[in-house]
């Protein structure tokens, strides 16, 4: 069975621009954001609240935060590594924030500069002064089906780190297939040995589509009850610290998926999809998403 409604978590604003070589002007962002809320979205990842010597496209997070747009009920979660991050974060105004580990030592390593466990040891302030000022905070764990450096991952490796930050006081866990290599059957596995240690209500499907395998992988998942999935307009993005990997799932395949087997999301596909045009116009880059190239300008 499906679920009947599934959250969008758009990351397109962070996950797909964090990658960007070019400079990206502020207005552009806020303007992206802007169309993705009026297209229905919900849930968008504004911004990450980084080191700008990692990654100098985010270094404009203070301003995003202050340039984002104030509609009741939309939410607006940033990536905060460390209490710096988030301390940051909160200051520019933010009320959601998300920590990211990783189920892979090599990962952790290149992407946050630390160990699994110092990483998880980072987080703990994190997620008590979250707690103290009433924020939520989202755990994402990278290389939940392969890992750049490691190769293949254990499912029970995935499900060790994701009941660690859920028992922290992460709100969510969102699995992410950060290099694309997952198949169908391997993210069943997966999913299934994590929600033995975490509810499956509170895990989100977080894939990239480097090998063209996010929309099988993500049915396998919705099918066991999955009913959050981050994705990225247009397909935009990457993970600076996994080589080659494309975009998140764009999500505008997602949502045409989910309308077609009858699954609400409520989102406006058409608006969408301009809006994928749109931000591909302002990068000058080919689209490479199916959807927003069936559907035309
Ligand atoms: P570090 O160099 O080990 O940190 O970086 P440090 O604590 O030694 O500090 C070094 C300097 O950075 C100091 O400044 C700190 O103040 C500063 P200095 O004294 O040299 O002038 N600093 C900060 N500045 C701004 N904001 C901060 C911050 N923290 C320290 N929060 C650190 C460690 C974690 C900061 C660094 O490695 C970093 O920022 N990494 C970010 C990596 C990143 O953004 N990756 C992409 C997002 S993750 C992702 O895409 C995966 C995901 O999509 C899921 C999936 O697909 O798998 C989520
Ligand atoms: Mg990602």
């Amino acid at each position: 069975p499906l679920p009947h409604a599934v959250n969008i978590v758009e990351v397109g604003p962070r996950d797909g621009l964090q990658n960007e070589p070019g400079n990206i002007d502020t207005n552009v962002k806020l303007e992206l954001i802007g169309r993705l809320v009026d297209a229905g979205l919900r849930q968008v990842e504004a911004t990450a609240f980084v080191s700008p010597r990692w990654v100098p496209q985010m270094a404009d997070h203070t301003q995003v935060m202050a340039g984002l747009p104030n509609r009741p009920g939309v939410r607006f979660p940033v990536l905060t590594p460390n209490l710096k991050g988030f301390e940051n974060a909160v200051a520019a105004g933010a009320r959601e924030v998300a920590v990211f580990a990783a189920a892979s030592e090599a990962f952790s390593r290149k992407n946050i500069n630390c160990s699994i466990a110092e990483s998880l040891e980072r987080f703990e302030p994190v997620l008590a002064q979250a707690q103290e000022q009433g924020i939520l905070v989202r755990g994402y764990l990278s290389c939940t089906l392969g890992c750049p450096y490691e190769g293949d991952i254990a499912p029970e490796a995935v499900a060790r780190v994701a009941r660690r930050l859920y028992d922290m006081g992460c709100c969510q866990i969102s699995l992410g297939d950060t290099v694309g290599t997952g198949t169908p059957l391997k993210a069943q596995r997966m999913v299934e040995t994590v929600a033995e240690q975490v509810p499956l209500a509170d895990l989100a499907a977080h894939f990239h589509d480097t090998y063209g395998q996010a929309l099988a992988n993500l049915f396998a998942v919705l099918k066991l009850g999955i009913s959050t999935v981050d994705c990225s307009v247009g397909g935009l993005g990457g993970c600076p610290y996994a080589r080659g990997a494309s975009g998140n799932v764009a999500t505008e395949e997602v949502v045409y998926m989910l309308h077609g087997m009858g699954v609400e999301t409520g989102v406006d596909l058409r608006a969408l999809v301009d809006t994928a045009h749109w931000i591909h116009r302002q990068l000058d880059r080919p689209m490479q998403s199916r959807v927003a190239r069936a559907m035309g300008e």
